[in-house]
């Protein structure tokens, strides 16, 4: 068959809000063009992130019954950790409450002012805790991955040249780790493939440096490499995310994109020592060792998620629907980071509104005029975020996981297509309020 379906039945259902062009115009009004300001209960469709977000299946709710909210020694911690030993191998398995609480105690414990952590991209919350120690976040993305346009099979990949620059510069003590960001989200959701993965252990083999994955969307990379890479077409997603796992050190993890989950995180490794320091540093703020922050219920709905994450028809599924939202708009004239990657599409929105400079907000402008003119909630990632030093000025839809059918895809490609035709009439926006540092959460905006 060439349909491809959702690999689901829906057994309960949220309805959706509509909301007239007008109200959403008083929405926007109200939230300043920011739309983290607007009331989620007024977006018809939350293409904000995917994480947090997924739906959950029918066996997690079910495995969230039996948690056990025991303070120490929960039976739901022992499930929850055979499964992640069985997909990792790592010796030691510590939960969090989500994944940037597992960065802020890894880091604490190994970075020191003067230290450099090299990564293919740092996630935004992993540079700051990287940062709030005193050390340096170094991005060593593929030079290639700089065009939004050019198709590479694993566009997430690291420069590997780059990494031994650094070292031989820096010298292997000042640098704690190194990080590989599987997928990697800030460089468009691409993946990275299992030689890059190899190439790099072993230079951090050479010198002695630990090996870690921000290994919070390992299912889709694994599916990638599953597609694109030869020599593993005929491996189970399983097979390969063990493999990837194994070439590492440890992991910080966010349960909230690959296990399913609404909450949760991990923080792995194999090095007793720094195990004992982390786990010091966890009672501290998360909690006992055997809960980590989060409830025994949703040590489960992790547990299960895990499992169900890694069946080959829903990461078919995942991958694909994906690409069809990328293809669709693109394939039409929306220039789309290339090629689609899989937790997201990202308009280059600096290329679609030539006549909006950067300083105007491209990004921004376009993310407001997507819910104005059809209640879809979509985050720049751009000079707003990230400010003079952003690389691009995009757009990004994150698709939550189980979440939309392909009539709601197909309602966000029909917004898309008739916004591009008259793209040349969107105007940039001025900031006119900004009371926070993190001003995409709080700026707020006028047209100009
Ligand atoms: C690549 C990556 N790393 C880390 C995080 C942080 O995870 P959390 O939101 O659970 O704190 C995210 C969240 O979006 C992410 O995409």
């Amino acid at each position: 068959m060439q349909t491809i379906i959702e690999p689901f039945r829906i057994k309960s259902v949220e309805p959706l809000r509509f909301t007239t062009r007008e109200q959403r115009e008083k929405l926007l009004e109200a939230a300043g063009l920011n739309l983290f300001l607007i009331p989620a209960a007024d977006i018809l469709i939350d293409l904000l992130t995917d994480s947090g977000t997924s739906a959950m299946s029918t066996a997690q709710w079910a495995a969230m019954m039996r948690g056990d909210e025991s303070y120490a020694g929960s039976e739901s911690f022992y499930r929850m950790e055979k499964v992640v030993r069985d997909l990792t191998g790592f010796r030691h398995i510590i939960p969090t409450h989500q994944g940037r609480a597992a960065e802020r105690i890894l880091f604490q414990v190994v970075c020191r002012p003067g230290h450099v952590v090299p990564s293919n991209t740092h996630f935004d919350t992993t540079r700051a805790n990287i940062e709030s120690t005193g050390a340096r976040a170094v991005d060593l993305p593929n030079p290639e991955a700089a065009d939004t346009q050019s198709r590479l099979d694993f566009k997430g990949n690291m420069d590997v040249a780059a990494l031994e620059r650094l070292i031989d510069e820096e010298g292997a003590p000042r640098i704690p780790l190194i990080m590989l960001t599987v997928t990697n989200n800030s460089g468009g959701g691409q993946p990275v493939s299992m030689a890059n993965i190899e190439a790099v252990k072993r230079v951090a083999s050479r010198h002695g440096i630990p090996l870690y994955l921000d290994a919070c969307r390992f299912a889709e990379n694994a599916y990638f490499i599953a597609m694109r890479e030869p020599g593993y077409a005929d491996w189970a997603p399983k097979q390969i995310a063990q493999e990837m796992f194994s070439l590492a050190d440890g992991c910080t993890f966010s349960a909230k994109k690959d296990a399913f989950a609404n909450i949760g995180g991990l923080l792995c490794s194999n090095d007793d020592r720094v195990a004992l320091q982390e786990t010091n540093l966890l009672i501290l703020t998360e909690g006992f060792p055997t809960y980590g922050g989060l409830a025994g219920r949703d040590l489960e709905a992790i547990a299960v998620g895990l499992e169900e994450i890694l069946e080959p028809d829903y990461l078919h599924y995942r991958i694909v629907s994906t690409e069809y939202l990328g293809r669709h708009i693109a394939d039409a004239g929306v220039p789309i980071v290339e090629p689609p990657g899989g937790h997201a599409i990202y308009i280059d929105a600096a290329r679609m509104l030539p006549h909006i400079p950067r300083h105007q907000f491209p990004g921004q402008a376009l993310a407001v005029e997507l819910y104005r003119h059809a209640g879809i909630r979509s985050v720049e990632i751009g000079s707003v975020m990230f400010g003079e030093s952003a690389p691009h000025e995009l757009l990004r839809l994150a698709i939550p996981r189980r979440v939309y059918t392909q009539s709601h895809i197909d309602y966000v490609v029909e917004a898309i297509l008739e916004i591009n035709q008259r793209r040349a009439e969107l105007r940039g926006l001025e900031i006119v309020e900004q009371p926070t540092f993190l001003r995409h959460f709080s700026a707020r905006f006028r047209q100009v």
